[in-house]
């Protein structure tokens, strides 16, 4: 495979970067493809585009394929612009190199190799035995993972991407006391945070606010606020639910809690040991995993999560002592902060619960990423950054 980087590229190359852009924002018109990545794809032939083609679900044809058979016989002697490597395996569906061999493409460009064990590298290496030209356009690599960085994680390391999501009072307060916290923030934000579950595989919380709150965790279309074009490329995405997820040491969650009785499925991830309540067994599915000073531990739900039910994304909606807990393990890749301009006073709810630090030497350092309005909200995203030790 040739690298090469936009400012290496020939004259008649010029247009690459351009039609390497629209593939990428193909892909991300779908939030979330699930357990597969978003991919996108454009054919070009004599300075234009012929087809177009994105992944919408598993079942459903790769980018690839939907552009193919949008060129039709345009398609032979086309150059073909794709976000990830095309597959090589015979998945739910038939394998793109395979099928941009046969439709007599001349050339592949892809910003990034797919990390999946089956592909990896053996796209690729198909084209080029069919004397197909493949290209890496280097200067996309970044976004080609920026647009699935849960699939990257969860095929590198086993793990899946966890997205943590707050919502707070100016003053850095998430409920009251008593554990009243409806609504802290706005209705924009939190249509905001419907977008960040239907782009999430699962939505996690404590058993303590599953008692507290009792929240449903589901998303609710009508809650959305999708344009018709977002609607329309996420029609797939809309007809299921992400995965309900209660860390609960003691089987503590009540038989009646709501997450339990609406549509979608439910796991409840506890601890070996705990003897507690069964009586909602047949509402969620049970994983037993081993304990940390009797808690669930951490890092095997997550383990789980990602081998168990293939999830890229998951999005952490807890209170301030499950939140602490992931942050102080090191587990947290994304924060997500909606701030809102109220006070709630010291007798509220911190963010997190995390005790023991004497010094700034301690403390955990983050990166901010991006702020934007969100009505009368801000919205807040931070990085944590990584220790060099
Ligand atoms: N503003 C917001 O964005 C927001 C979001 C969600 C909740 N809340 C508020 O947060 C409050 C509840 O907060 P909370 O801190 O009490 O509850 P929480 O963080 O939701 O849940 C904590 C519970 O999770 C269980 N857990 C299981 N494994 C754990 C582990 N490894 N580490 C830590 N905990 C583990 C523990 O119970 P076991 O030991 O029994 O397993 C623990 O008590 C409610 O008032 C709710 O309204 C606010």
């Amino acid at each position: 495979m040739e690298q090469i980087s936009n400012s290496q590229l020939q004259e008649h190359q010029q247009q690459w970067p351009a039609l390497m852009g629209r593939a990428m924002e193909l892909a991300a018109s779908v939030l979330s493809a699930h357990p597969n990545p978003r991919v996108g794809c454009v054919l070009e032939k004599q300075g234009r585009i012929v087809a177009e083609g994105w992944h919408e679900a598993p079942g459903l044809p790769h980018a690839e394929a939907m552009a193919l058979a949008m060129a039709g016989e345009q398609a032979a002697q086309a150059t073909v612009f794709v976000t990830l490597e095309p597959c090589s395996h015979h998945g739910r569906t038939g394998p793109c190199s395979e099928a941009l061999i046969n439709a007599g493409v001349a050339e592949v460009v892809i910003a990034g190799l797919d990390p999946n064990p089956s592909v990896a590298g053996q796209g690729v290496a198909a084209l080029q035995q069919a004397g197909i030209r493949v290209w890496q356009l280097s200067d996309f690599e970044a976004r080609a993972r920026a647009l699935n960085p849960g699939y990257f994680k969860r095929r590198e390391q086993g793990l899946p991407l966890v997205r943590l999501k707050a919502a707070m009072s100016l003053d850095g307060r998430t409920a009251m006391a008593d554990g009243e916290a409806k609504w802290i923030t706005g209705a924009e934000a939190r249509a905001d945070v419907q977008r960040l579950r239907l782009a999430s595989d699962a939505i996690l919380t404590g058993v303590n606010t599953v008692l507290l709150d009792d929240p449903s965790l589901n998303v609710r279309p009508e809650n959305l606020r999708f344009s018709e074009a977002e609607q329309q490329a996420n029609s797939q995405l809309l007809r299921r639910q992400p995965l309900r997820v209660i860390l609960d040491s003691q089987l503590r969650t009540p038989a009646v809690a709501r997450t339990l009785g609406i549509e979608g499925q439910c796991l409840i991830y506890t601890t070996a040991e705990a003897a507690g309540s069964r009586s909602h067994l047949a509402k969620a599915e049970l994983h037993r995993v081993s304990s940390e000073s009797g808690r669930v531990h951490l890092a095997s739900v997550l383990e789980s999560l990602a081998r168990d039910h293939e999830c890229n994304e998951i999005l952490v909606e807890a209170g301030p002592t499950l939140g602490g807990a992931f942050l102080s393990a090191g587990l947290v890749d994304e924060i997500i902060v909606y701030m809102a301009p109220k006070i709630l006073g010291s007798d509220a709810k911190p963010l997190f619960e995390i005790a023991g630090f004497k010094s700034l030497d301690h403390c955990i350092e983050l990166q901010c990423q991006d702020v934007r309005q969100v009505g009368p909200d801000v919205r807040l995203l931070y990085r944590p950054i990584l220790s060099t030790d």
